[in-house]
């Protein structure tokens, strides 16, 4: 007994050892801002330019796309920062804006070069696919999906030149699946394909890529505009008007603004997040971001075979009423 007792302390104090050793090097800062430049899209409002002001007390020379230069959002954010944060105007869907950017980068570039790029930028609206238009899908494609790549394949080769970092703010909406969500989903879940491919391709060039995935954080960001049920109601054709009773589009909005009511107030976990992943020596493939009580739900959900999780939501209040209330 005694020396299996010895070989069971060794291996306990052995894991004891490892555990310590990961969660210290994990919470290490690779290192401090000076002399490194992050861009970071869509820092208007919200999480993005949060980011922005954090990175600049970091020390980091931040590059600030904004979509309104002039607005009140990068207003603020040009009175908060030091002088060494740059706003720059960046549509993510404009060629032209992202060949400007990178001519300003490359002008103000410090020493140790472009560190990181945060593909931030996003617009995010609701809308059964029946009430949607192709527009609708190819505009929410074109800003939170073909955004990020543009931006990506304009600036890798100076990340890459860094061995820095490459983060992509996603949403659970990437893997969740739910009313109401499918011209979003379908951007986060290709946005995600594609981190996921270049982070494969980049391990070799020592450049490390980062997903974030927020939860509800409705409350905290500009993410959130305000869309009523006569919105939806006045868009759609005689037929659909049949279909979908102007009740249910009423109940379909009301359920949609109480949810959002819920949620974090404050987008401190997300930026906490983006700066882990640019900072720390080990960024994690994903940052998963949802309240305490959510998080096994959403760790189990990608797991799930499909039948199951179709199974859960139609469990939920809101397919129910759906259900009762369509054709009505
Ligand atoms: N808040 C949430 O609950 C949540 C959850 C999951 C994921 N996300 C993601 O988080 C990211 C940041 O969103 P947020 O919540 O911080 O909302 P936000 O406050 O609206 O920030 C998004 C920013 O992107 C800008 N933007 C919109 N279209 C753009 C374009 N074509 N080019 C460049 N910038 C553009 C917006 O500018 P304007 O303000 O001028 O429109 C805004 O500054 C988005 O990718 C969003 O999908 C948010």
């Amino acid at each position: 007994l005694g020396p299996a007792l010895g070989c069971l302390s060794a291996a306990a104090l052995l894991a004891f050892i490892i555990i310590i050793t990961t969660q210290l090097l994990a919470r290490r800062r690779v290192q401090d801002g000076r002399g490194r430049a992050v861009l970071v899209t869509g820092c208007d409002s919200g999480f993005g330019q949060q980011l922005a002001l954090r990175l600049d007390r970091e020390g980091f020379v931040v590059f600030a796309g904004c979509l309104c230069p002039e607005g009140p959002g990068a207003r603020s954010l040009a009175q908060q920062s030091s002088s060494s944060l740059k706003l720059l105007r960046l549509d993510v869907t404009s060629d032209a804006d992202v060949e400007q950017v990178k001519a300003a980068v490359l002008q103000h570039l410090p020493e140790k070069g472009l560190w990181a790029v945060v593909n931030n930028a996003g617009i995010s609206q609701w809308a059964e696919i029946e009430w949607s238009s192709v527009q609708d899908f190819s505009h929410m494609v074109d800003v939170n999906l073909l955004g990020a790549v543009r931006t990506t394949l304009a600036f890798l080769p100076l990340v890459r030149a860094s061995r820095g970092r490459v983060v992509y703010t996603s949403s659970i909406f990437s893997f969740f699946t739910c009313l109401n969500m499918a011209a979003y989903s379908v951007s986060k879940r290709g946005l995600e394909a594609f981190a996921d491919c270049l982070r494969v391709e980049m391990a070799s060039f020592g450049v490390k890529v980062s997903i974030i995935q927020p939860g509800n954080f409705g409350r905290a960001t500009g993410i959130l505009k305000t869309m009523t049920g006569s919105d939806i109601w006045e868009k759609l054709d005689k037929e659909k008007q049949q279909v979908f009773n102007r009740r249910y589009i009423g109940l379909a909005s009301r359920y949609f603004a109480s949810a959002c009511s819920r949620g974090f107030e404050t987008p401190d976990v997300v930026t906490e997040a983006m700066l882990h992943a640019i900072t720390s020596p080990r960024p994690k493939a994903r940052y998963l971001l949802v309240a305490a009580g959510e998080r096994p739900f959403f760790q189990l959900l990608p797991f799930l075979p499909t039948f199951l999780t179709d199974r859960i939501f139609s469990f939920s209040h809101m397919y129910a009423k759906r259900k009762e209330m369509l054709y009505s």
